[in-house]
């Protein structure tokens, strides 16, 4: 790559919808699960290469509350393989001092699986670099159906007024209460879709597509997606004159 990163202009918070794990293993003559174990290797490279970028949060679309409607041998192992995963990579992130936090519906996940993340959560609080958000059991529909009842509850509770609600009070009730909105979304395999992802945080984010499979995804592209995302013009409703001032 010729062009480089410009260091004053970088994304405050990533997200990426990791896609095409099992596309891959097809690729390779293998079982879906050799694409997503092929995956978790690209997740740990993207996690020390954005901790070198000094990026503040990168949010991973991991597993989506659609995905429990795949077939149950695929759903188990992907479980087992996030314990194992967490497991592996704790000591790593301590040593980078990465903090690692959730969205979604944690309590759907088996226990095993809910209690190792909660231990890693744990573990990693006092970490004060990259806050890598894993988005396990999430979607966006599953979330704002969750914020609507808790908003619901407060009113008929008598402690918040309907005129009081505004995008801040909504933006407090979601699961991703206190991270910035992304900046920047990523997708990889080629489809051009949000599937569910993060639908009101990503209101002003920059997309990029790209077709490469996600266990193929190298920190060469990351950094393609950040240099192409650099030369953005983010308006936010605004005239281009008005932004360049
Ligand atoms: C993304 O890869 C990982 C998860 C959704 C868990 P896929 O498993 O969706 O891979 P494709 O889209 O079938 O290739
Ligand atoms: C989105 O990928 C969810 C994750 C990457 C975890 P999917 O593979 O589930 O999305 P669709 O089905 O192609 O929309
Ligand atoms: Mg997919």
């Amino acid at each position: 790559m010729n062009e480089i990163i410009n260091k004053e202009r970088m994304p405050r918070h990533v997200a990426i919808i990791m896609d095409g794990n099992g596309r891959w293993a097809k690729q390779h003559g293998m079982a879906r699960m050799f694409g997503h174990k092929s995956g978790v290797e690209t997740v740990h490279t993207i996690t020390e290469h954005a901790t070198r970028l000094g990026i503040e949060y990168l949010t991973l679309y991991a597993f989506s509350t659609e995905n429990w409607n795949r077939p149950k041998e695929e759903v188990d192992a992907l479980m087992s393989l996030l314990v194992d995963t967490i497991g592996k990579e704790t000591p790593t992130l301590m040593k980078n001092n990465v903090r690692l936090m959730t969205i979604g519906g944690l309590e759907r996940l088996p226990e095993k699986t809910r209690l190792r993340m909660e231990q890693c959560v744990n573990e990693t609080a006092g970490n004060t670099g990259l806050n890598l958000v894993l988005a396990l059991s999430y979607s966006s529909r599953w979330e704002l159906t969750r914020m609507t009842q808790i908003l619901a509850e407060r009113v008929k509770n008598g402690e918040l007024r309907v005129q009081d609600i505004t995008e801040e009070t909504i933006s407090d009730s979601l699961t991703t209460a206190g991270i910035p909105d992304p900046d920047l979304l990523i997708r990889t395999s080629g489809e051009l879709r949000i599937s569910n992802f993060l639908l009101w945080q990503l209101a002003y984010a920059e997309l990029y597509f790209t077709p490469c499979l996600w266990p193929d995804f190298t920190v060469e592209e990351f950094d393609r997606a950040i240099i192409d995302y650099q030369h953005r013009e983010r308006r936010f409703g605004k005239t281009s004159e008005q932004v360049t001032k």
